[in-house]
């Protein structure tokens, strides 16, 4: 993958207004951010600040209301419903923070899925190494619902991993994991930008996982409140 200066994502001025049953409701203003290639950025703020929704503006699931989203120098903000789809395909790797794994399928068809969609013929195989990998072997046979949280949540990894993404936005991604499966699941993490290049962003409430990103943005009411350098973002 060669350098460029273009930042992996550009948003400008992103705000998201949406409509509920009590009228519209600010939940991103003003929102201008650049990530470069190979840069890992924590999100952090408290509980109904933003962090997952700018995360879905980034990633395109939610389209901002004004302003603009570039991602790999497109327009998201300018593509269609299937143009979408196939960029994140192609680009993007998404860790939900309540998982959206597929209920019907076991835990390797949930990693499998991605991989046989972006062509691969030996998706299962890859995809039993993706759930080595997490540490769930032994559960590809599994359902989501006999999974633990921290178990979905690793299979919701493993997935989002598995077509190297260039691109990964994660919600959370140790929030349901003891200390050690935590650290493993970092290291996998960060593995994908060390090996592949890949941009990572983040939100996350725990300072180690903070810690290791080269920069954290604090979110407050919807808006960029602060930018840290990891040392600051820890404590
Ligand atoms: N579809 C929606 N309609 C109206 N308001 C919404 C909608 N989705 C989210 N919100 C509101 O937007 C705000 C930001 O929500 P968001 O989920 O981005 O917060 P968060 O920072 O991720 O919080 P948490 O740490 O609890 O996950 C919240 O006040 C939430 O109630
Ligand atoms: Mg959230």
């Amino acid at each position: 993958m060669t350098k460029t200066d273009t930042p992996v994502l550009h948003l400008k001025d992103a705000s998201l207004t949406l409509n509920s049953n009590t009228g519209p409701v600010r939940i991103l203003q003003g929102i201008d951010l650049d990530v470069q290639q190979g840069e890992t950025l924590g999100l952090i703020g408290p509980s109904g600040s933003g962090k997952s929704s700018l995360l879905m503006v980034m990633g395109g699931l939610e389209l901002a209301t004004g302003g603009t989203v570039h991602a790999l120098g497109q327009d998201l903000t300018a593509m269609n419903e299937d143009a979408l789809a196939r960029f994140r395909r192609q680009n993007m790797g998404v860790v939900f923070q309540s998982f959206h794994l597929i209920p019907t399928m076991t835990a390797l068809e949930n990693v499998a899925t991605p991989l046989e969609l972006a062509g691969h013929r030996d998706a299962f195989d890859r995809a039993q190494v993706e759930l080595e990998a997490v540490g769930l072997g032994h559960r590809s046979e599994h359902f989501p619902a006999q999974l633990s949280g921290g178990e979905q949540q690793r299979v919701a990894l493993a997935r989002a991993l598995a077509p190297r993404p260039s691109i990964l936005l994660a919600d959370e991604p140790t929030g349901n994991l003891d200390e050690s499966n935590g650290e493993a699941i970092m290291d996998l993490l960060f593995g994908l930008r060390d090996r592949y290049g890949a941009t990572l962003v983040m939100v996350t409430h725990a300072p180690e996982l903070a810690r290791r990103c080269d920069r954290v943005v604090r979110l407050r009411d919807g808006q960029i409140a602060t930018e840290l350098s990891t040392s600051e973002a820890a404590e």
